[in-house]
């Protein structure tokens, strides 16, 4: 191990992002992956001697929030890519992460460029009258909608909320062909063999529309935020949301 490399530990190790995630830090510089788990081991048993200063936490649905919590009480530092930490979680994890002077992120989209639009979303919402997501994965996908998906209408109707705007008007009810409305904002989701991942937020005002798509061709896409997140984790305190604070602090 050298000197100034960040020892790592991932969980989850046999899914597709944690087998994605292992190669990656076994081939960019500055890591070094010292220990990974599959889900038939107790990686709360060994992790803490593993001598792994972050651990990138790539599970089920649902489990992130827990497993950050044990990690932290372990001392090391999350990076969860797991789908479906909320808000309010994400905030406690920043409290419990200053407590214990670690850091950490959770990241729901290591792909710069679905962040980029997330982003350009946010800045859209403030002048349109309507959204709509259409988010297009994979059949093997486990989650509907897509965990990029949710945070993306989260942040819509957030942003619409911090201008002191009425939030969109939500589809009415009774009508599941108008997508599941996340916060107001409708999110349609596609599951075709021969797509990967790929999502196109629409928005809509009279005369006029705007389109907003990404599209992911394979999980090299996540590498360069992956780096991006982990360094971040390692150095900073408290648990941020999303690759934003580890993207602005590049250098
Ligand atoms: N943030 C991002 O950019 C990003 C990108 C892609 C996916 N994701 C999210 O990341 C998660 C994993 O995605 P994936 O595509 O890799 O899913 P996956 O292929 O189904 O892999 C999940 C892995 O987690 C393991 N696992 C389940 N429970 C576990 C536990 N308690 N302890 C240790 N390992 C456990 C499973 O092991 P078994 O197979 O043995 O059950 C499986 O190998 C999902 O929530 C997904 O939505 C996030």
């Amino acid at each position: 191990m050298s000197s100034d490399s960040i020892a790592v530990a991932v969980i989850g190790a046999r899914g597709k992002l944690g087998r994605f995630a292992c190669e990656w830090f076994a081939r960019a510089p500055g890591f070094d992956l010292v220990a990974s788990y599959g889900s038939d081991v107790d990686w709360r048993r060994s992790i803490a001697d593993s001598g792994a200063r972050v651990a990138f936490e790539a599970t089920r649905a649902g489990l992130g929030f827990e497993h950050a919590c044990e990690l932290l009480e372990r001392g090391l530092r999350p990076v969860v890519a797991t789908s479906g930490v909320s808000i309010a979680e994400t905030t406690e994890l920043d409290a419990r992460a200053r407590a214990a002077q670690l850091g950490g992120l959770v990241v729901p989209n290591f792909s710069i460029g679905a962040w980029l639009m997330m982003r350009m979303a946010e800045e859209a919402a403030r002048w349109f009258e309507g959204a709509e997501i259409v988010e297009l994965h994979h059949p093997r996908k486990a989650d509907a909608p897509s965990g990029t998906g949710a945070e993306t209408a989260r942040r819509i109707v957030a942003a619409r909320r911090d201008a002191g705007l009425a939030a969109f008007d939500p589809p009415s009810p009774g009508f599941p062909a108008r997508g599941a409305a996340r916060d107001g904002v409708p999110i349609h989701s596609v599951r075709l063999p021969g797509l990967y991942a790929h999502q196109e937020v629409l928005f809509g005002a009279v005369g006029e529309t705007l389109a907003l798509r990404h599209d992911m061709a394979s999980p090299e896409a996540f590498g360069p935020g992956i780096t991006l997140a982990v360094r971040y984790a390692a150095t900073n305190s408290g648990v941020q949301r999303g690759l934003g604070a580890a993207l602005e602090r590049r250098d």
